[in-house]
């Protein structure tokens, strides 16, 4: 017994010493093993490309979603890409011809800025948005050089579409207003697209403008015949036959237009070209191209007034701009009290939805004045 014993210890100690050593050769295959494949893997993928080393179906725990309805009708995850502005145009005027959709989609407005650089006014404009984030969209189109940085919190964070520099009176600008439509058309959600700057503010609380929007037969786009020089004397008669001077309009950028009207600026090829050629300053292609166009394409969808409050009542080239001194309580009666004007054909005095323009030193005051005559 106890030989036995002994000599059963002593072969557990011998086979104690050999374990490790077996274990240590299969480690050392093992690892020439991984050595090889991945200089291999290395070597495939770099001739092959990834996705041809691998076919999807090797791919560990990558389970695979059946392709449903999401893939046409998300948005994309980000809203900066890639494409050039030919590619997105193209992409953007992609539109479906059954009118009714078979998801449930509740539509939104896409609020798009067209910046220079920063937002000052932003933290009003998180006031005003704060609780309704099923009903907007936020687009911000500033120069490429400028670094947005707001916090992960904002309404704004991450927001920015690939922009390019623009310039006012020049056919940079309609493009960059065209840049932010396609890029609001990607969303199919996005049912009124509104063009603001960084000196707009909101006039009422979102509840209201929401309602003044979706219930409009109308989208509000200035649009009048001027028969002045600073009208009708900017019309180019090589413009035609596209465009006769019976159909050449005027009216202020600031725009809003539903999506069908959206689909008809991103995807012009036809008016596009004479503007860009005969429309140079003095002729301001920003006040003319999309209203004529408009008027041309959809003059019955279209009020013929912008939403966009402005003071032209000081003499000059440029509308006012108010500061903190012009921030009172008369100024905001100035601005929401005794306007008439027609909303779906009837008389209304709520007339402008947004105003414009207000410098940043404006922020303080408006903060302290907008829950008492803003709503928010
Ligand atoms: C928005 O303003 C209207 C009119 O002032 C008011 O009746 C409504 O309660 C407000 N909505 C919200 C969400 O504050
Ligand atoms: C807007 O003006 C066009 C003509 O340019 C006209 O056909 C249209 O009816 C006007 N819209 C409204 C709501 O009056
Ligand atoms: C609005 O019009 C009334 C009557 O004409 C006038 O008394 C009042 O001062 C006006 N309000 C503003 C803010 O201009």
């Amino acid at each position: 017994m106890e030989n036995g014993k002994d000599f059963g210890a002593v072969n557990r100690a011998s086979q104690t010493r050999a374990v490790p050593h077996r274990l240590l050769h299969l480690l050392v295959l093992f690892l020439g093993f991984c050595f090889i494949f991945s200089v291999v893997s290395v070597y495939m993928i770099r001739h092959y490309g990834v996705n041809n080393v691998y076919p999807t179906s090797f791919l560990p725990c990558v389970e695979k979603e059946p392709i449903g309805l999401e893939r046409w009708t998300r948005p994309p995850p980000k809203l900066l890409h890639s494409m050039s502005d030919e590619e997105l145009f193209w992409r953007a005027s992609l539109a479906p011809r059954i009118k009714k959709y078979p998801f449930n989609r509740v539509p939104k407005i896409a609020f798009m800025f067209l910046t220079t650089g920063p937002l000052p006014l932003a933290p009003l404009w998180e006031r005003f948005f704060k609780g309704h984030s099923a009903l907007y969209s936020i687009y911000v189109h500033s120069f490429p050089s400028y670094q947005a940085d707001f916090p992960s919190t904002s309404v704004f964070y991450s927001r920015q579409v690939p922009s390019q520099v623009s310039q006012w009176g020049k056919m940079s600008i309609c493009d960059a207003e065209r840049r932010l439509l396609a890029n609001a058309l990607l969303d199919f959600d996005n049912e009124w697209f509104v063009l603001l700057s960084e000196s707009c503010i909101p006039l009422y609380n979102f509840t209201i403008i929401y309602h003044y929007l979706s219930k409009s037969k109308y989208s509000f786009v200035g649009a009048f015949d001027d028969p002045r020089s600073v009208g009708r004397g900017r019309y180019n008669e090589k413009m035609a036959p596209e465009v006769h001077i019976t159909q050449w309009r005027k009216g202020a950028q600031w725009f809003e237009v539903n999506r069908k009207l959206a689909l008809f600026i991103v995807a012009d090829t036809k008016f596009y070209p004479k503007f860009a050629e005969f429309c140079k300053p003095s002729c301001y292609v920003d006040e003319h191209y999309f209203p004529t166009m408009l008027t041309i394409r959809a003059a019955n969808l279209l009020a013929n007034r912008s939403i966009t409050w402005v003071d032209w009542s000081r003499a000059g080239p440029h509308p006012a701009t108010f500061g903190t001194a012009d921030i009172t309580e008369e100024l905001m009666k100035r601005i929401l009290e005794n306007n008439t004007c027609i909303y779906n054909d009837q008389p209304t005095s709520v007339c402008y939805l947004f105003g414009r323009k207000f410098a940043p030193s404006a922020l303080e005051p408006l903060f302290l004045l907008a829950p008492k005559y803003l709503g928010y």
